[in-house]
Order: C-alpha cells, then structure tokens, then sequence
C-alpha cells in the first residue's frame, strides 16, 4: 500500500498562564492510500490538535510531518497553503462556512484557490454532482444561514470534497448538533468518499468508529492503542 501520510515524533505544547501543556505528546502515525481511520477519546486529549498538526494548520513544536513524500518542514508557506487546498479536505467542528453566501458559493471556494482553476462549465458540474451525493441540489442558491445545522454540515461536507482531496480529515461537532444528526454525517461522508480516499474521523460514536478500517484511541495527547477493525 502507498504511504500518503507520515507523522515522527510530533509534539505540540500550548504555553499559557498555568504553565506547559503537551497537547499533543510524541505521536507517530502512518496512514496508507485509501485508509479510513477513526480517532476516539475524552475531551481535550488533543484530537483536534492532532488533526490542524496533520492538515498543516498548526504548526508543531517539533517533530515531522510527512505528506505525499514531502516534509512539511522543508514547505514554504505558499507550498503549505496549495498542500492544504489540493490535497485535504476537512471538515471542521463547526463547519466553518462562509455566511451570506449561498451554497453554490461556499462549495466553490476550494475551487478557487486551485493553482490552475477549471473552466466554469467545469467547476459548475462538480459543484451539481457533489450536491447531489448530499442531496442538497435544490438548496443551491440558498443562502447557508438558512439551512438547518444538518444541511449546513451537508455543504461543508461537499466543500470538502469538491477538490477530490486524497485525505479527507473530519472532527465531529460537538455541542450544536444532536449525536444522533452528526452521526448522519459521518455516515453520508463515508459514502461519499471513495476507496482510494483516506480518511481520519474524529467521533465518539462506536457505531460509526466501526465503519472504518483502523482506530486510535488518545488519551493525555498520546496514541493509546491503535488497532485494526474487524471486518
Ligand atoms: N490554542 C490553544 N492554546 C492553549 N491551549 C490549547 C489550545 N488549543 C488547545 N489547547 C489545549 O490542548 C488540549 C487539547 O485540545 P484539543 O482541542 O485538541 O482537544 P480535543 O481532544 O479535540 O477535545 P474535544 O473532544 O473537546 O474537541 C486541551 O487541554 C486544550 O485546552
Ligand atoms: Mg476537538
């Protein structure tokens, strides 16, 4: 299987009033082409962490992270900002979308930051065809503020993938959303991705963890256990 992505050694420690803390403590992962993986464990043991470290968000306080081959630390920051629109796509807590905007305009942004855009005809189809698989194509032109949360988490699925990212990285919202909507999510998300896509899944739901290949479990900003699901 190809490696997309590596992780060594990676640390990242928030310095505050109270002192030092390791949010994210020594983790090495590697992830394979195609590979969906969940990431469980209590509140703030450094899931989200973890994934702004891996999609070049954050930056870590030191260690490696490895994508396609390519040391993030060896990345200008142009470099980053292409790998970040090319290559992921995620699909934040709380969604993160552009209000006052429809959305057809929120799902093309990806679009737009492309080193090379695509002709509008193009981009247009892309945008049909990804709003279909979230059966949301009769809200193109609605503005996002008037969606439901479940819609709203159905655009910001579809900006997601609209680019075909190789790594799809997705936090479960917590809060706003009920468990049993954002479940809903995570499950239309794993439909829609195909199986050269990977994915790393935050959630706390065992029924959704066991729809992936492989789990992790943090605790204290450290990968606890990391094993493969069952068929
Ligand atoms: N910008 C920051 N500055 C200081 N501390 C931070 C910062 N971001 C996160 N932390 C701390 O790092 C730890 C890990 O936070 P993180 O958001 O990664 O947790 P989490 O596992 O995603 O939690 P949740 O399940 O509640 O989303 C927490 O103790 C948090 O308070
Ligand atoms: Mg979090």
């Amino acid at each position: 299987m190809t490696k997309i992505l590596e992780i060594r050694n990676l640390n990242k420690t928030f310095t505050s009033q109270y002192g030092e803390l390791r949010a994210v403590d020594n983790v090495d992962l590697t992830l394979s082409e195609g590979e969906k993986v969940s990431i469980m464990g209590p509140s703030g043991c450094g899931k989200t962490t973890l994934l702004n470290l891996l999609g070049l968000v954050m930056k870590p306080t030191s260690g490696e992270v490895i994508i396609l081959g390519r040391n993030a630390n060896q990345m200008s920051d142009s470099e980053k900002a292409h790998m970040r629109n090319s290559v992921f796509g995620y699909v934040v807590q709380n969604f993160a979308l552009l209000y006052g905007e429809t959305v057809e305009e929120n799902i093309r942004m990806p679009l737009l930051y492309r080193k090379k855009r695509l002709q509008k005809k193009e981009e247009d189809a892309r945008i049909r065809a990804i709003l279909n698989k979230v059966e949301l194509n009769i809200k193109w032109n609605e503005k996002v503020e008037h969606l439901s949360g479940g819609q709203q988490q159905r655009v910001a699925i579809a900006r997601a993938l609209v680019n075909e990212p190789k790594i799809i990285l997705a936090d479960e919202p917590t809060g706003a959303l009920d468990s049993k909507t954002s479940e809903n999510v995570l499950d239309l998300l794993l439909d829609t991705a195909n199986r050269h896509q990977s994915i790393i899944m935050v959630t706390h739901s065992e029924r959704v963890a066991n729809r992936l290949d492989r789990r992790l479990l943090m605790l204290d900003g450290r990968i606890e256990s990391d094993y493969k699901t069952a068929e």
